[in-house]
């Protein structure tokens, strides 16, 4: 009895560690010959797997990368997995929007399209500051992609039909925004979670303020992922994430599925964008589906990037 216990209970940890890293693959072959698409954040994880994904559809693919030795090393691996000569590095600290604003002239000087900007870099739950006084959770993965799109907006609308692919989390739901108090920086988990909440709201109202201009926005929770995230703590920390990440999550591979899905299926582009969470629409708790919280802040964002 004993042992039979033993045996199915294990089984069941088994299955369920298995369902746990399970993801659907986007099975839509379309190529991106002639169109050109940016990421953010493409020198590791998520990011570096939707590059070389797309590069290998015959897409440019431009990676921008805050640190110019490792976007180097990403474009010199990406253009070899992908067997493709069009990618390309370009420098981008979104922690400055300084560096956000050069970054937009350079490109909009260097690139003549720009059909798919993939909104993926972030930095997890950090207690730090960005150069503009911004918690470098709202700064990076919220202001900095903020400003980037709105810069390039004119460039995706030249382009249409075109897509804004942002890269959120499920961990959104563990927190509310609070619109008086958008650089809270308390508790490292929680500004993290705010600041994918923050990126839920943006591409809500994104897509609604870009409807009939053949901008169509998406918002992809990867699922939990394999990637490089736990670089920015202890060892003992990432020795433990280490085994966790082991037993629930996917390859960064099958993560990049969903922003390869949203990036280039007809199908995704027909349902108009909207949250996606493997390969296919996923619904979001009611709170963050407010279209008055997401025009706030899309209007308090707007103040917060002005030039000084
Ligand atoms: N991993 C998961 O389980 C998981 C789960 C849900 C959602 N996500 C989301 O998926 C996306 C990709 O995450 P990932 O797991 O692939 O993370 P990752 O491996 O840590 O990659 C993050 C990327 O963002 C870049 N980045 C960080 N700060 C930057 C800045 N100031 N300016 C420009 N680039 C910056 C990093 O560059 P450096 O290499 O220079 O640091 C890196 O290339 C993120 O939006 C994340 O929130 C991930």
């Amino acid at each position: 009895m004993y042992l039979l216990s033993t045996v199915v209970a294990s089984l069941a940890v088994f299955f369920f560690l298995k369902w746990m890293k399970k993801r659907r693959y986007c099975t839509d072959v379309k190529r991106l010959d002639g169109k050109t698409v940016l990421i953010t954040g493409a020198s590791s994880g998520v990011g570096k797997e939707t590059a070389v994904a797309l590069a290998a559809r015959g897409a440019r693919v431009v990676v921008a990368c805050r640190d110019a030795g490792k976007a180097e090393k990403a474009v010199r691996e990406i253009k070899l997995r992908s067997r493709s000569l069009a990618v390309v590095g370009m420098e981008l600290d979104l922690a400055s929007l300084r560096s956000v604003r050069r970054f937009c002239e350079n490109f909009l000087r260097r690139e003549e399209r720009l059909d798919v900007l993939i909104n993926n870099a972030a930095m997890p739950g950090v207690l730090d500051w960005t150069e503009d006084g911004f918690s470098m959770c709202l700064g990076v993965n919220h202001l900095g992609h903020f400003l980037l799109t709105n810069l390039l907006l004119g460039r995706l609308k030249e382009c249409a039909p075109s897509r804004v692919v942002t890269l959120t989390c499920s961990s959104y739901k563990y927190q509310k925004l609070d619109l008086h108090d958008l650089n809270y920086n308390l508790l490292p988990f929680f500004t993290y979670c705010r600041s994918k909440l923050a990126n839920v709201y943006f591409s809500h109202e994104l897509g609604r303020l870009a409807r009939g201009k053949g901008v169509t926005s998406f918002a992809v929770h990867p699922g939990l992922v394999r990637s490089e995230w736990t670089r920015h703590y202890s060892l003992l920390f990432r020795a433990a994430m280490r085994v966790l990440a082991w037993m629930l999550s996917a390859s960064c591979e099958a993560g990049a599925q969903t922003v390869v899905y949203c990036a280039v299926s007809d199908e995704a582009a027909r349902l108009g964008g909207g949250y996606f969470v493997d390969c296919r629409p996923a619904t979001l708790r009611p709170f963050a589906r407010d279209a008055g919280v997401a025009k706030k802040l899309w209007e308090a964002s707007e103040r917060l990037v002005q030039p000084p």
